[in-house]
């Protein structure tokens, strides 16, 4: 079992090692392993079951550093770079050739970010090569965002876990593509839209789908509990009282369902509480006893969207 601990020298000299180390990012907990070591980003594929065609995000502290392994940063991300790194916003930008074709799945993209947590900095800032670290959960479950997290899940298979406290954003980076300088959105995650476009204009998305060689992460089943998980519009939500059901609300309660069978993700509307809440109160009802989650969506804006599309992808059946 993974040590859980504090210690920034620990975890550079495993990962000096060739080892796995979870790291805390404001977003959620990262799988990481030296980027530019072939066998240790085959190790992180492995730990995490995934699939070799879902390639991995590159972490570094600088831009400096960065400039060693994309081959180009063209205005449009420069200027994301600058306004919102660190911070939860991952780049698709040219690669060299120090990043092993492993890491991006044999695409000449490598995604990129700058992530905001301090003692990631830190550590980050005290090794020599950049960390892969896709999100630290099992392929397809739900992301971590505190250290015991990781440990139920990845314990057994990782050196060690640097405990950084809960993420504070709660939900993946937002992934930002270009196309002939057009930033196009790859996946919605913690850096609202609104934002981005404040900076750079109108921006389009990306569609779904799973056989979309540009965007091979983008399966549409993901992040999804065990147990049976729908998607409802409130005013159509069942109040089961049997207990094999269990809710997860935005801010209002059922009034005709037992209070410990639902949670709210922010009693007082807020979506950024309600994306920090997310996972954490998924796993937790994933854990109850019996059957089904039932859940509504989030207002549209801001961080809602994210949240929406983290719930449709956990209700969608396979795919
Ligand atoms: O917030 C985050 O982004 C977290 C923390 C740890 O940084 N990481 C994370 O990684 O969510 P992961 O591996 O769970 O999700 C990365 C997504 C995947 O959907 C993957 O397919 C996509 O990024 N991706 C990575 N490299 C890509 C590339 N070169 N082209 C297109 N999509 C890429
Ligand atoms: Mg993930």
């Amino acid at each position: 079992m993974a040590e859980i601990g504090k210690n920034i020298n620990f975890a550079k000299d495993f990962l000096e090692r060739g080892k796995l180390v979870a790291i805390p990012t404001e977003t959620v907990y990262g799988l990481s392993g030296n980027a530019l070591d072939e066998t240790a980003v085959l190790a992180i594929f492995e730990a995490k079951n995934r699939p070799s065609f879902d390639p991995l995000i590159v972490h570094t502290n600088s831009l400096e550093k960065l400039t060693k392994f994309v081959a180009d940063i063209h205005p449009a991300a420069l200027e994301l770079a600058k306004h919102f790194w660190p911070g939860p916003l991952t780049l698709l930008l040219p690669k060299t050739a120090l990043i092993p074709d492993l890491v991006t799945s044999g695409l000449d993209q490598v995604a990129v970010r700058i992530p905001d947590h301090s003692l990631t900095l830190d550590l980050l800032s005290q090794i020599e090569f950049p960390l892969a670290a896709p999100s630290a959960n099992p392929f397809g479950y739900i992301s971590p965002t505190s250290a015991s997290h990781v440990a139920q899940q990845l314990g057994d298979k990782i050196s060690y876990i640097l405990d950084g406290g809960e993420c504070g954003i709660g939900i993946e980076s937002t992934i930002i593509g270009f196309v002939d300088n057009v930033p196009i959105v790859y996946r919605l995650g913690g850096l609202a839209l609104e934002e981005i476009e404040a900076v750079v204009g109108k921006v389009t998305m990306m569609p779904h789908s799973s056989s979309n060689p540009k965007a091979p992460g983008m399966l549409k089943s993901h992040y999804a509990p065990r147990k049976r998980f729908f998607l409802i519009e409130r005013e159509h939500m069942p109040s089961n009282n049997d207990g094999s059901t269990h809710y997860l609300l935005f801010d209002q309660f059922l009034p005709d369902v037992d209070l410990p069978r639902q949670r709210l993700l922010s009693p007082s509307g807020d979506l950024r509480e309600a994306a920090h809440n997310l996972f954490a109160y998924l796993r937790e009802l994933d854990g109850l006893s019996g059957e089904d989650i039932l859940a509504e969506t989030v207002p549209d804006v801001g961080l809602g969207r994210a949240i929406n599309d983290r719930l449709r992808r956990a209700a969608a059946i396979g795919d």
